[in-house]
Protein backbone atom coordinates (compact mmCIF):
# COMPACT_ATOMS: atom_id res chain seq x y z
CA UNK A 1 0.00 0.00 0.00
CA UNK A 2 1.15 3.38 -0.67
CA UNK A 3 -0.11 6.98 -1.19
CA UNK A 4 -0.88 7.81 -4.97
CA UNK A 5 1.27 10.95 -4.74
CA UNK A 6 3.41 12.37 -1.73
CA UNK A 7 1.53 14.79 0.85
CA UNK A 8 3.34 17.17 2.85
CA UNK A 9 3.04 19.49 5.69
CA UNK A 10 3.52 23.22 4.85
CA UNK A 11 2.29 24.86 8.41
CA UNK A 12 0.92 23.94 12.32
CA UNK A 13 -0.52 25.83 15.05
CA UNK A 14 -2.14 24.96 18.21
CA UNK A 15 -3.36 26.51 21.39
CA UNK A 16 -1.51 26.17 24.47
CA UNK A 17 -2.92 23.23 26.43
CA UNK A 18 -4.85 24.20 29.70
CA UNK A 19 -7.68 23.60 32.19
CA UNK A 20 -8.07 27.46 33.70
CA UNK A 21 -6.29 29.47 30.75
CA UNK A 22 -9.48 29.04 28.56
CA UNK A 23 -12.50 29.50 30.76
CA UNK A 24 -13.65 32.29 28.55
CA UNK A 25 -13.15 30.22 25.08
CA UNK A 26 -15.51 27.89 23.03
CA UNK A 27 -14.40 25.22 20.75
CA UNK A 28 -14.67 27.96 17.93
CA UNK A 29 -12.71 30.76 19.27
CA UNK A 30 -10.32 27.80 20.35
CA UNK A 31 -9.52 25.92 16.48
CA UNK A 32 -9.57 29.54 15.20
CA UNK A 33 -6.53 30.36 17.20
CA UNK A 34 -4.94 27.36 16.26
CA UNK A 35 -5.71 27.71 12.48
CA UNK A 36 -5.08 30.95 12.57
CA UNK A 37 -1.42 30.04 13.93
CA UNK A 38 -0.99 27.47 11.72
CA UNK A 39 -1.41 30.01 8.69
CA UNK A 40 0.90 32.04 10.27
CA UNK A 41 3.38 29.79 10.53
CA UNK A 42 3.97 28.57 6.50
CA UNK A 43 7.29 30.03 5.59
CA UNK A 44 6.55 31.89 2.41
CA UNK A 45 2.85 33.19 3.24
CA UNK A 46 -0.51 31.67 2.85
CA UNK A 47 -3.76 32.59 1.89
CA UNK A 48 -6.91 30.85 3.78
CA UNK A 49 -8.46 31.07 0.08
CA UNK A 50 -6.08 27.86 -1.30
CA UNK A 51 -7.85 25.63 1.32
CA UNK A 52 -10.14 23.30 -0.67
CA UNK A 53 -11.50 21.10 2.10
CA UNK A 54 -11.69 20.89 6.10
CA UNK A 55 -11.30 17.92 8.26
CA UNK A 56 -11.84 18.48 12.20
CA UNK A 57 -11.67 16.23 15.31
CA UNK A 58 -13.93 16.10 17.89
CA UNK A 59 -14.83 13.42 20.35
CA UNK A 60 -18.24 15.10 21.98
CA UNK A 61 -18.77 19.30 21.69
CA UNK A 62 -22.52 17.63 21.88
CA UNK A 63 -22.16 17.39 25.26
CA UNK A 64 -19.33 19.13 26.37
CA UNK A 65 -20.81 22.69 24.73
CA UNK A 66 -24.18 21.51 23.43
CA UNK A 67 -23.07 22.20 20.35
CA UNK A 68 -22.49 19.11 17.23
CA UNK A 69 -21.57 19.84 13.27
CA UNK A 70 -18.19 21.49 13.65
CA UNK A 71 -17.37 21.10 10.62
CA UNK A 72 -19.36 23.64 9.16
CA UNK A 73 -19.32 25.94 12.34
CA UNK A 74 -15.63 25.81 12.19
CA UNK A 75 -15.49 26.65 8.33
CA UNK A 76 -17.90 29.38 8.51
CA UNK A 77 -15.99 31.53 11.67
CA UNK A 78 -12.84 30.67 9.71
CA UNK A 79 -14.00 32.23 6.82
CA UNK A 80 -13.87 29.07 4.73
CA UNK A 81 -16.99 28.58 3.75
CA UNK A 82 -18.13 27.18 0.95
CA UNK A 83 -15.48 24.40 1.36
CA UNK A 84 -16.37 21.09 2.17
CA UNK A 85 -15.89 20.73 5.64
CA UNK A 86 -16.34 17.67 8.22
CA UNK A 87 -16.10 16.72 11.98
CA UNK A 88 -14.23 13.31 12.65
CA UNK A 89 -15.41 11.76 15.56
CA UNK A 90 -12.94 8.69 16.90
CA UNK A 91 -12.98 9.05 20.54
CA UNK A 92 -9.40 10.45 22.01
CA UNK A 93 -8.02 9.78 18.50
CA UNK A 94 -10.53 11.86 16.93
CA UNK A 95 -7.77 14.47 15.10
CA UNK A 96 -5.10 11.47 14.35
CA UNK A 97 -8.71 10.15 11.77
CA UNK A 98 -8.98 13.59 10.71
CA UNK A 99 -5.34 14.46 9.38
CA UNK A 100 -5.34 10.75 8.31
CA UNK A 101 -8.33 11.52 5.87
CA UNK A 102 -6.69 14.78 5.01
CA UNK A 103 -3.61 12.88 4.05
CA UNK A 104 -5.55 10.55 1.76
CA UNK A 105 -7.72 12.55 0.30
CA UNK A 106 -4.50 14.92 -1.16
CA UNK A 107 -2.82 12.21 -1.54
CA UNK A 108 -5.87 10.68 -4.21
CA UNK A 109 -5.82 14.22 -6.09
CA UNK A 110 -9.32 15.20 -4.89
CA UNK A 111 -7.41 18.25 -3.42
CA UNK A 112 -4.58 19.75 -2.99
CA UNK A 113 -4.39 21.76 -0.22
CA UNK A 114 -6.81 21.15 2.57
CA UNK A 115 -6.43 22.11 6.70
CA UNK A 116 -6.70 19.34 9.61
CA UNK A 117 -7.08 19.28 12.72
CA UNK A 118 -8.92 19.13 16.14
CA UNK A 119 -10.27 20.87 19.19
CA UNK A 120 -12.13 19.87 22.74
CA UNK A 121 -12.99 22.28 25.34
CA UNK A 122 -13.85 20.05 28.21
CA UNK A 123 -13.97 22.68 30.74
CA UNK A 124 -17.28 23.94 30.26
CA UNK A 125 -18.33 20.76 32.35
CA UNK A 126 -17.95 19.42 36.05
CA UNK A 127 -14.83 16.84 36.13
CA UNK A 128 -17.58 13.73 36.76
CA UNK A 129 -19.53 14.85 33.51
CA UNK A 130 -16.43 14.60 31.50
CA UNK A 131 -15.65 11.44 32.73
CA UNK A 132 -19.20 9.85 32.33
CA UNK A 133 -19.17 11.60 28.81
CA UNK A 134 -15.97 10.00 28.29
CA UNK A 135 -16.82 6.86 29.35
CA UNK A 136 -19.33 6.90 26.00
CA UNK A 137 -16.18 5.96 24.37
CA UNK A 138 -16.01 2.54 25.63
CA UNK A 139 -18.41 -0.21 24.83
CA UNK A 140 -21.80 0.95 26.47
CA UNK A 141 -22.99 -2.42 27.33
CA UNK A 142 -20.13 -4.13 28.79
CA UNK A 143 -18.16 -1.27 29.82
CA UNK A 144 -19.72 1.52 30.79
CA UNK A 145 -22.82 0.77 32.22
CA UNK A 146 -21.34 -1.51 34.66
CA UNK A 147 -19.31 1.68 36.12
CA UNK A 148 -16.03 0.96 34.04
CA UNK A 149 -13.93 4.26 33.20
CA UNK A 150 -11.16 5.26 31.19
CA UNK A 151 -8.51 5.05 34.62
CA UNK A 152 -10.31 1.89 35.38
CA UNK A 153 -9.51 0.51 32.35
CA UNK A 154 -6.52 1.16 32.29
CA UNK A 155 -5.75 0.22 35.60
CA UNK A 156 -6.75 -3.12 34.51
CA UNK A 157 -4.47 -3.03 31.74
CA UNK A 158 -1.51 -2.13 34.11
CA UNK A 159 -2.68 -4.73 36.43
CA UNK A 160 -2.36 -7.17 33.34
CA UNK A 161 0.75 -6.06 32.76
CA UNK A 162 2.02 -5.95 35.78
CA UNK A 163 1.36 -9.87 36.28
CA UNK A 164 2.55 -11.00 32.90
CA UNK A 165 5.91 -8.98 33.39
CA UNK A 166 6.53 -8.88 36.73
CA UNK A 167 7.50 -5.10 36.50
CA UNK A 168 5.92 -2.52 39.06
CA UNK A 169 4.47 0.72 39.45
CA UNK A 170 8.07 2.50 39.64
CA UNK A 171 8.29 2.20 36.18
CA UNK A 172 5.04 4.29 35.76
CA UNK A 173 6.57 7.03 37.54
CA UNK A 174 9.31 7.43 35.61
CA UNK A 175 7.26 7.97 32.87
CA UNK A 176 5.69 10.50 34.54
CA UNK A 177 8.97 12.06 36.19
CA UNK A 178 10.46 12.46 32.65
CA UNK A 179 6.78 13.53 30.53
CA UNK A 180 6.32 16.45 33.45
CA UNK A 181 10.17 17.40 33.34
CA UNK A 182 9.68 17.70 29.04
CA UNK A 183 6.36 19.62 29.81
CA UNK A 184 8.43 22.80 32.05
CA UNK A 185 10.36 23.22 28.43
CA UNK A 186 7.26 23.32 26.03
CA UNK A 187 5.39 26.63 26.42
CA UNK A 188 1.96 24.65 25.23
CA UNK A 189 2.12 22.63 27.65
CA UNK A 190 -0.63 22.17 30.04
CA UNK A 191 1.66 21.53 32.75
CA UNK A 192 5.19 23.63 33.38
CA UNK A 193 6.45 21.92 36.64
CA UNK A 194 9.02 19.31 37.81
CA UNK A 195 7.28 16.29 39.55
CA UNK A 196 9.74 17.84 42.73
CA UNK A 197 8.72 21.41 42.87
CA UNK A 198 5.65 20.46 43.20
CA UNK A 199 6.29 17.71 45.84
CA UNK A 200 7.88 20.92 47.26
CA UNK A 201 5.32 22.91 46.94
CA UNK A 202 2.51 21.22 47.93
CA UNK A 203 5.10 19.98 51.28
CA UNK A 204 5.19 23.05 52.79
CA UNK A 205 1.40 23.70 52.08
CA UNK A 206 0.51 20.65 53.96
CA UNK A 207 3.27 19.76 56.01
CA UNK A 208 5.24 17.27 54.68
CA UNK A 209 8.99 17.05 53.09
CA UNK A 210 10.04 14.23 50.27
CA UNK A 211 13.72 13.37 49.74
CA UNK A 212 12.38 12.92 45.93
CA UNK A 213 10.26 12.46 43.26
CA UNK A 214 9.22 8.64 44.05
CA UNK A 215 8.52 9.55 47.70
CA UNK A 216 5.93 12.18 46.48
CA UNK A 217 4.35 9.95 43.98
CA UNK A 218 3.91 7.46 47.19
CA UNK A 219 2.83 9.65 48.86
CA UNK A 220 -1.46 10.40 50.16
CA UNK A 221 -0.23 14.06 48.15
CA UNK A 222 -0.75 11.70 45.32
CA UNK A 223 -3.88 9.76 45.53
CA UNK A 224 -5.13 6.50 43.87
CA UNK A 225 -7.58 7.45 41.25
CA UNK A 226 -7.72 3.60 40.04
CA UNK A 227 -5.37 1.71 41.92
CA UNK A 228 -2.72 0.81 40.45
CA UNK A 229 -2.93 4.49 38.59
CA UNK A 230 -2.69 7.25 41.25
CA UNK A 231 -2.87 11.07 40.08
CA UNK A 232 0.32 11.74 38.01
CA UNK A 233 -0.46 7.92 35.93
CA UNK A 234 -3.25 10.08 34.63
CA UNK A 235 -3.20 12.57 32.25
CA UNK A 236 -5.50 15.48 33.17
CA UNK A 237 -8.80 17.33 31.61
CA UNK A 238 -7.77 20.41 29.40
CA UNK A 239 -8.83 22.67 27.09
CA UNK A 240 -7.01 23.24 23.51
CA UNK A 241 -6.94 23.13 19.47
CA UNK A 242 -4.62 22.00 16.97
CA UNK A 243 -4.35 22.52 13.45
CA UNK A 244 -2.14 21.40 10.37
CA UNK A 245 -2.00 22.56 6.65
CA UNK A 246 -1.76 19.70 4.39
CA UNK A 247 -0.41 20.12 0.52
CA UNK A 248 0.46 18.08 -2.36
CA UNK A 249 4.15 18.05 -3.20
CA UNK A 250 3.66 19.99 -6.38
CA UNK A 251 1.75 23.01 -4.10
CA UNK A 252 3.91 22.30 -0.98
CA UNK A 253 6.99 24.50 -3.06
CA UNK A 254 4.39 26.89 -2.84
CA UNK A 255 4.63 27.65 0.77
CA UNK A 256 7.87 25.99 1.64
CA UNK A 257 11.26 24.74 1.02
CA UNK A 258 11.02 22.60 4.11
CA UNK A 259 8.54 20.67 3.91
CA UNK A 260 7.68 17.36 6.27
CA UNK A 261 6.79 14.59 4.20
CA UNK A 262 4.01 12.18 5.13
CA UNK A 263 6.39 8.88 4.72
CA UNK A 264 3.65 6.23 6.16
CA UNK A 265 0.04 5.91 6.94
CA UNK A 266 -1.29 2.99 9.66
CA UNK A 267 -4.85 2.59 11.11
CA UNK A 268 -6.18 -0.14 12.60
CA UNK A 269 -9.67 -1.38 14.50
CA UNK A 270 -10.03 -3.82 17.48
CA UNK A 271 -12.41 -5.13 20.24
CA UNK A 272 -14.33 -2.40 21.86
CA UNK A 273 -14.66 -4.23 25.05
CA UNK A 274 -11.62 -4.77 26.88
CA UNK A 275 -12.82 -8.02 28.14
CA UNK A 276 -13.07 -9.08 24.92
CA UNK A 277 -9.21 -9.43 24.14
CA UNK A 278 -6.77 -12.24 24.66
CA UNK A 279 -4.37 -9.80 26.52
CA UNK A 280 -4.75 -6.40 27.97
CA UNK A 281 -0.86 -5.68 28.28
CA UNK A 282 -0.61 -4.83 24.44
CA UNK A 283 -2.69 -3.08 22.05
CA UNK A 284 -3.01 -5.45 18.82
CA UNK A 285 -4.53 -2.27 17.00
CA UNK A 286 -1.02 -0.29 17.46
CA UNK A 287 0.93 -3.21 16.23
CA UNK A 288 -1.30 -3.76 12.96
CA UNK A 289 -1.50 0.29 12.41
CA UNK A 290 2.67 0.65 12.75
CA UNK A 291 3.61 -2.06 10.82
CA UNK A 292 1.39 -0.53 7.50
CA UNK A 293 3.21 2.48 8.60
CA UNK A 294 6.82 1.04 8.32
CA UNK A 295 6.13 -0.85 5.25
CA UNK A 296 4.41 2.18 3.96
CA UNK A 297 8.17 4.34 4.72
CA UNK A 298 9.92 1.38 3.82
CA UNK A 299 11.67 1.78 7.52
CA UNK A 300 11.59 -0.31 11.02
CA UNK A 301 11.45 1.26 14.37
CA UNK A 302 15.20 1.49 14.63
CA UNK A 303 14.77 4.50 12.23
CA UNK A 304 12.72 6.31 13.82
CA UNK A 305 14.25 9.28 15.93
CA UNK A 306 11.33 10.71 17.85
CA UNK A 307 7.98 8.85 18.94
CA UNK A 308 4.54 11.01 20.02
CA UNK A 309 2.61 8.33 21.90
CA UNK A 310 -0.46 8.43 23.35
CA UNK A 311 0.43 8.36 27.00
CA UNK A 312 -3.38 9.08 28.39
CA UNK A 313 -2.18 7.14 31.15
CA UNK A 314 1.38 5.60 31.89
CA UNK A 315 0.61 2.62 31.42
CA UNK A 316 -0.04 3.57 27.94
CA UNK A 317 3.48 4.89 27.07
CA UNK A 318 4.41 1.91 28.37
CA UNK A 319 2.66 -0.05 25.55
CA UNK A 320 3.14 1.77 23.12
CA UNK A 321 7.23 2.07 23.45
CA UNK A 322 6.53 -1.82 23.23
CA UNK A 323 3.86 -2.37 20.08
CA UNK A 324 5.80 0.08 18.09
CA UNK A 325 8.79 -1.87 18.41
CA UNK A 326 11.24 0.46 20.33
CA UNK A 327 11.77 -2.18 23.23
CA UNK A 328 10.37 -6.05 23.68
CA UNK A 329 7.58 -6.55 25.54
CA UNK A 330 7.65 -6.86 29.03
CA UNK A 331 11.17 -4.05 29.10
CA UNK A 332 8.92 -0.07 27.90
CA UNK A 333 8.76 0.39 31.69
CA UNK A 334 12.64 -0.01 32.31
CA UNK A 335 13.50 1.87 28.91
CA UNK A 336 11.72 4.78 30.97
CA UNK A 337 13.46 4.31 34.33
CA UNK A 338 17.36 4.21 32.75
CA UNK A 339 16.52 7.35 30.45
CA UNK A 340 16.64 5.61 27.55
CA UNK A 341 13.44 7.79 26.17
CA UNK A 342 14.76 10.73 27.30
CA UNK A 343 14.74 13.75 24.82
CA UNK A 344 18.17 12.67 23.43
CA UNK A 345 18.17 9.19 24.92
CA UNK A 346 18.00 6.23 22.27
CA UNK A 347 14.43 7.03 20.93
CA UNK A 348 12.99 10.72 22.30
CA UNK A 349 9.02 9.49 23.51
CA UNK A 350 6.87 12.30 23.86
CA UNK A 351 9.56 15.35 24.39
CA UNK A 352 6.47 17.58 24.27
CA UNK A 353 5.47 16.24 27.61
CA UNK A 354 3.25 14.27 26.35
CA UNK A 355 -0.53 13.55 27.00
CA UNK A 356 0.16 13.30 30.68
CA UNK A 357 1.97 16.74 30.95
CA UNK A 358 1.18 18.66 27.59
CA UNK A 359 -2.25 17.48 28.28
CA UNK A 360 -5.25 15.92 26.63
CA UNK A 361 -8.07 17.87 24.54
CA UNK A 362 -9.00 14.92 23.57
CA UNK A 363 -10.08 15.91 19.74
CA UNK A 364 -7.23 17.81 19.78
CA UNK A 365 -3.96 16.05 20.98
CA UNK A 366 -3.36 13.85 17.63
CA UNK A 367 -3.06 16.76 15.66
CA UNK A 368 -0.83 18.51 18.36
CA UNK A 369 1.28 15.01 18.12
CA UNK A 370 2.17 16.16 14.59
CA UNK A 371 2.44 19.98 15.39
CA UNK A 372 5.14 18.70 17.60
CA UNK A 373 6.77 16.29 14.81
CA UNK A 374 6.36 19.47 12.30
CA UNK A 375 8.24 21.70 14.85
CA UNK A 376 10.91 18.92 15.63
CA UNK A 377 11.69 17.96 11.96
CA UNK A 378 12.13 21.52 10.93
CA UNK A 379 14.36 22.15 14.00
CA UNK A 380 12.05 24.30 15.86
CA UNK A 381 11.49 22.17 18.31
CA UNK A 382 12.99 24.80 21.01
CA UNK A 383 14.24 23.32 23.92
CA UNK A 384 12.68 20.41 23.82
CA UNK A 385 14.63 19.97 20.06
CA UNK A 386 15.39 15.89 19.57
CA UNK A 387 18.99 16.64 18.10
CA UNK A 388 19.14 14.99 14.64
CA UNK A 389 15.80 14.12 14.43
CA UNK A 390 14.65 13.00 10.69
CA UNK A 391 12.02 10.65 11.42
CA UNK A 392 9.17 10.98 13.84
CA UNK A 393 6.37 9.13 14.60
CA UNK A 394 2.64 9.52 16.15
CA UNK A 395 0.57 6.88 17.73
CA UNK A 396 -3.16 8.20 18.50
CA UNK A 397 -4.93 6.16 20.31
CA UNK A 398 -8.91 6.08 20.55
CA UNK A 399 -10.39 4.76 24.46
CA UNK A 400 -8.71 1.67 24.84
CA UNK A 401 -7.47 0.81 21.26
CA UNK A 402 -10.39 0.33 20.06
CA UNK A 403 -8.93 2.69 16.73
CA UNK A 404 -5.18 3.34 16.62
CA UNK A 405 -3.18 5.34 14.20
CA UNK A 406 0.25 5.65 13.50
CA UNK A 407 1.72 7.85 10.70
CA UNK A 408 5.51 8.47 9.89
CA UNK A 409 6.65 11.76 9.03
CA UNK A 410 9.88 13.07 7.65
CA UNK A 411 12.05 15.90 6.25
N1 LIG B 1 -1.74 15.06 37.00
C1 LIG B 1 -1.25 15.93 37.90
N2 LIG B 1 -2.01 16.88 38.51
C2 LIG B 1 -3.30 16.94 38.20
C3 LIG B 1 -3.87 16.06 37.26
C4 LIG B 1 -3.05 15.10 36.66
N3 LIG B 1 -3.54 14.25 35.78
N4 LIG B 1 -5.19 16.34 37.14
C5 LIG B 1 -5.42 17.37 37.95
N5 LIG B 1 -4.29 17.73 38.59
C6 LIG B 1 -4.17 18.80 39.57
C7 LIG B 1 -4.58 20.11 38.91
O1 LIG B 1 -3.45 20.85 38.50
C8 LIG B 1 -5.34 20.84 39.96
O2 LIG B 1 -4.50 21.66 40.71
P1 LIG B 1 -4.56 23.27 40.50
O3 LIG B 1 -6.00 23.63 40.64
O4 LIG B 1 -3.67 23.76 41.59
O5 LIG B 1 -4.04 23.53 39.14
C9 LIG B 1 -5.85 19.77 40.90
O6 LIG B 1 -5.12 18.56 40.60
C10 LIG B 1 -7.32 19.53 40.72
O7 LIG B 1 -7.60 19.45 39.33
P2 LIG B 1 -8.93 18.82 38.79
O8 LIG B 1 -8.97 18.94 37.30
O9 LIG B 1 -10.09 19.42 39.54
O10 LIG B 1 -8.71 17.29 39.14
P3 LIG B 1 -9.70 16.14 39.52
O11 LIG B 1 -9.21 15.57 40.80
O12 LIG B 1 -11.14 16.52 39.37
O13 LIG B 1 -9.40 15.08 38.33
C11 LIG B 1 -8.36 13.22 37.30
C12 LIG B 1 -8.18 14.38 38.28
C13 LIG B 1 -7.04 12.49 37.17
C14 LIG B 1 -9.43 12.24 37.83
C15 LIG B 1 -8.82 13.80 35.91
O14 LIG B 1 -7.84 14.69 35.47
C16 LIG B 1 -9.03 12.70 34.89
O15 LIG B 1 -10.09 12.10 34.86
N6 LIG B 1 -8.06 12.44 34.03
C17 LIG B 1 -8.18 11.43 32.98
C18 LIG B 1 -8.94 11.97 31.80
C19 LIG B 1 -9.22 10.89 30.80
O16 LIG B 1 -9.65 9.80 31.14
N7 LIG B 1 -9.02 11.18 29.51
C20 LIG B 1 -9.24 10.24 28.46
C21 LIG B 1 -8.17 9.23 28.44
S1 LIG B 1 -8.53 7.84 27.42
Amino acid sequence: MGLARRVAVVGAGMTRFHHRLHLEKSSRDLFVEAAAEAFNSVDKGFDRRDIQSLYVGNFSSDAFEHQCHLGALMADWLGLTPVPAVRIEDACASSGVAVQLGVIAVASGAFDVVLVGGVEKMRAVSNEVVTDTLAMASDQFYEASVGMTFPGLYASMATAYFAKYGSGWEDLAAVAIKNHHNGVMNPKAHFQEEIMDVARRQGAQRGYSFKDELEFLRSPLNPYVAYPLRLYDCCPVSDGAAAVILASEDAARRYTDTPVYVKGLGQASDTMALSSREDFSTLNATKIACKTAYDMAQIDSKNVDLAEVHDCFTIAEVLATEDLGFFPKGTGGKAAVEGRTAINGEIAVNPDGGLKAKGHPVGATGASMVYEVFMQLRGNGGKVQVDDAEIGLIQNVGASGGTVVVQVYGR
